[in-house]
């Protein structure tokens, strides 16, 4: 199992290139089951939830090529001949993102038989409400042995509120209705910017979706699906952390091939805490030369601050001067990184869904374990700026969601190493 090393204390300084969005890449590459014709996606992320997406879709007999030369990364999916409409559990316990085959492959195969995820590090994470929409289309939904079985002749447009705000649901139910019969609404949707992509990859498909980004989206459903291209949006949430890594070395980075708009929420709360961002057309410059104080922070759904930036700013906020009060509104076990961050120096106390964080606390090295994709990442932050060399183990954690964190830390100075069997 891989392992970061990681000696603190030097400013980030330089540029540093964003990825495509890994929650955007991993729903548009679902949505290529909706046609038998060839979907190719450019800005792919060279992250491991994008690998085990292939597995997935060629253990159900599409065409995937995933390549990641030097001038693009791109894959083209072509879901010609489904063979098995089914989604393993040896696939599913790795990535619960999974589940979104569950839409399309109802609405192209007539059926489709998808393991329930199970828990994960962060939460319970039910799926009620992606089972729920697709009844309401029509589907006749049987759970037994720890999979969902979902069959229908066509699926039939309709109406869908949904009782939480979910964005893969929103996603999964998106895709399900572009091939169902009549006009459906999603009434309560998620509005994050990986919705509104996936929408634009539809619409260029062929389908007939309207208000993706907003709480209500209407989509009135055709017959066929043909191919297209389309490339990925830039990931918000790794530029999001890379700003804070600025910001807590104290250096100068330039945030590049990123999308200011997604960023909103994450730039008004660096704004909070005295921390200088100087946005401009597709980069953020984060100059970390002044010292920020605490501010609270609550996490909501887009477009308020994203509970995939809580950890991150949680290792921002050891550093600050002051008390911030941390309140996790979406999942209801996100404070893994806490404990770890403790072990570091930070002075953290958890009461049920809020954390409260005094700082500025000087941290220290330590050997500390990652657990979660959002956590790996608020360690890095952590080791960034503690004293000594961090060793943090189980980075298979951050593989999943980062593209060679290492390579794109070193190249701005930072003193980082992986060691163990190296990525492929
Ligand atoms: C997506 O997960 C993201 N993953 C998550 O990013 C992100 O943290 C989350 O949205 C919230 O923004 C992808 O897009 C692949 P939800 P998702 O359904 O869709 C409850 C990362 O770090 N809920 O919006 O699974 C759920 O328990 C990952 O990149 C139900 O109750 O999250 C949670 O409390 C982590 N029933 C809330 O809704 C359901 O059927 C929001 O979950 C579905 C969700």
């Amino acid at each position: 199992m891989d392992k970061l090393v990681i000696r603190g204390g030097e400013p980030l300084l330089g540029t540093v290139r964003v990825s495509g969005a890994k929650n955007a890449a991993l729903p548009c590459m679902a949505a290529a089951l909706l046609t038998d014709e060839p979907v190719i996606l450019e800005n792919i992320p060279q992250v491991r939830d994008i690998e085990t997406t292939r597995k997935l879709l060629a253990a159900m007999g599409a065409e995937v090529e995933l390549g990641y030369g030097r001038a693009h990364h791109r894959t083209t999916i072509h879901a010609k001949n489904l063979a098995t409409p089914e989604a393993s559990y040896e696939l599913v316990k790795t990535m619960r993102a999974s589940t979104l085959v569950l839409g399309p492959l109802v609405a192209r195969c007539g059926r489709a038989r998808v393991s329930l995820p199970g828990g994960c590090a962060i939460g319970q994470r039910p799926i009620d409400l992606h089972i729920k929409g697709l009844e309401r289309l029509g589907a006749k939904i049987t759970q037994e042995h720890g999979y969902v079985e979902a069959k229908a002749n066509r699926l039939r447009g309709a109406e869908i509120l949904f009782d939480k705000i979910t964005v893969t649901g929103t996603e999964d139910l998106l895709m399900a209705a572009t091939l169902a019969e009549g006009e459906t609404v999603l009434q309560n949707a998620a509005c994050e910017p990986e919705v509104a992509d996936l929408a634009a990859l539809l619409n260029n498909m062929g389908a007939k979706i309207q208000g993706a980004g907003t709480p209500t989206i209407r989509v009135k459903g055709v017959s066929k699906l043909k191919g297209a291209k389309h490339r990925i949006i830039p990931d918000r949430i790794e530029a999001g952390t890379f700003l804070i890594a600025g910001a807590l070395t104290g250096g100068d980075l330039n945030i590049a091939n990123c999308d200011p708009a997604h960023l909103t929420a994450i730039l008004a709360k660096l704004k909070q805490t005295g921390v200088k961002t100087k946005p401009s057309k597709d980069s953020v410059r984060v100059m970390g030369d002044n010292p920020f104080s605490a501010s609270d922070l609550v996490t909501e759904e887009y477009p308020g601050f994203p509970t995939d930036m809580q950890a991150q700013f949680m290792a921002l906020a050891t550093q600050a001067e002051g008390t911030s009060i941390i309140t996790e509104n979406i999942f209801e076990n996100r404070f893994m990184h806490a404990q770890e961050l403790v072990r570091m120096g930070a002075n953290i106390r958890i009461e049920g869904r809020r954390a409260v964080v005094t700082g500025k606390t000087p941290l220290s090295a330590a050997a500390v374990l990652a657990s979660d994709l959002r956590a790996s990442a608020s360690l890095v932050l952590a080791a960034l700026v503690a004293d000594g060399e961090t060793i943090i183990d189980r980075v298979y954690h951050i593989d999943r969601g980062y593209e060679k964190i290492e390579e794109k830390l070193k190249a701005v100075g930072a003193q980082i190493k992986r060691i163990g069997n190296m990525l492929p």
